[in-house]
């Protein structure tokens, strides 16, 4: 069974992928409820924390039912990524994760996420002194390389856990592709199959469906998965995944109640959690998911996404309920 330090995992487990603006407290919760095994914080900037400003302070915010958590931190300079790692670790994740894997330009252009992909060097000093700062484990979070031509994830893994990580997670795009074309997990099975290589090594990119978990554990070999938009707006995927690991079936897609429930308790978490306008706005975002192949459903939905009144989305969730209530999904 794989292992994060003393952290304990099951067989093939699965991982909520850090996700901006999507992997808040109240959306790891639920996911963490149907079956996630660890959950990670979207990525919180070094340079962000180390300013004290509020918007990333906040991130740094768990609740002790998800653990275990990983808080996910970005940043290019030695001295900023430090004295973030001093500031995570005071809010006490289980574990610090490192975004080397951010394709974004204004975070690339600074050499940081998937930026840092350019200079290995650099990457491997950055990861060897975080690790000797902080006394929990550390894990990194990357891509396959900068470019096709510049693919040498097999080396760049070993060199990471040379410096001490506990494990890593690789999407299997490189940072050019962005999220365009199918995630190849060749390489990642070739990081896998290194002898030298003895952390666990979890696939990421296109875990959309059970069957696609199943090839990821049985063709490629992984030792996990980490899984980021099949999950937005249907947390119930993680536990989907162990049904089908256990018996090869599909488990019944939740029912209209059980979705109903889920985005209120979504939204009246978020609510509590970062008040009401905020609240309101970033959990529109998985109502699509929540109440997809709904025929017909447009006029719900703009109603869910164009109030910023939380008490207008409860009165849809409502409207939904009474009028949806015994639709059968696919
Ligand atoms: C909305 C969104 C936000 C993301 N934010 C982050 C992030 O903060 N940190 C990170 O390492 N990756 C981030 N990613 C990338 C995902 O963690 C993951 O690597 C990618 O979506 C591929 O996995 P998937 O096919 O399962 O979605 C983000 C992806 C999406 C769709």
């Amino acid at each position: 069974m794989p292992k994060i330090r003393n952290i304990e995992l099951p067989d093939f487990p699965l991982l909520l992928a850090p996700m901006e603006d999507v992997s808040d407290p109240p959306f790891r919760k639920l996911c963490k409820e149907q079956g996630a095994d660890v959950v990670y914080t979207e990525f919180i900037s070094s340079e962000g924390l180390i300013r004290d400003a509020a918007k990333s302070v906040i991130k740094l915010d768990i609740y002790e039912k998800e653990r275990p958590v990983g808080i996910q931190i970005f940043g290019a300079e030695l001295d900023s990524m430090l004295q973030a790692v001093d500031i995570v670790e005071a809010s006490n994740p289980d574990i610090i994760d490192i975004n080397f894997g951010c394709p974004v330009k204004k975070v690339v252009c600074k050499n940081a996420g998937a930026g840092i992909l350019r200079d290995i060097p650099l990457m491997v000093k950055l990861t060897e002194e975080i690790v000797k700062r902080t006394k929990l484990p550390v894990t990194v979070k990357t891509r396959l390389g900068w470019d096709q031509s510049s693919i040498k994830i097999v080396e760049v893994a070993e060199r990471l856990q040379d410096v001490g990580i506990e494990a890593i997670s690789i999407h299997g795009r490189t940072r050019v592709q962005m999220y365009k074309g199918e995630a190849d997990w060749k390489p990642i099975a070739e990081v896998k199959n290194n002898q030298r290589m003895h952390i666990p090594v979890f696939g990421n990119g296109d875990v959309d469906t059970p069957e696609a978990a199943v090839k990821m554990r049985d063709e490629y070999g992984l030792d996990g998965a980490m899984i980021g938009r099949a999950s937005i707006g249907y947390p119930w995927f993680f536990n989907e995944v162990k049904h089908y690991f256990k018996t090869g079936e599909h488990l019944a897609p939740p029912t209209m109640h059980e979705r109903v429930e889920a985005a209120r308790r979504h939204l009246q978490m978020a609510i509590d959690w970062k008040g009401e306008k905020l609240g309101v706005f970033e959990t529109r975002r998985h109502y699509t998911n929540y109440f997809k192949g709904i025929p017909h459903f447009k006029e719900y939905r703009m109603k869910m996404v164009t109030s910023d009144d939380a008490a207008d989305v409860f009165a849809a969730f409502d409207e939904v309920q009474e009028k949806f209530g015994d639709f059968q999904f696919a």
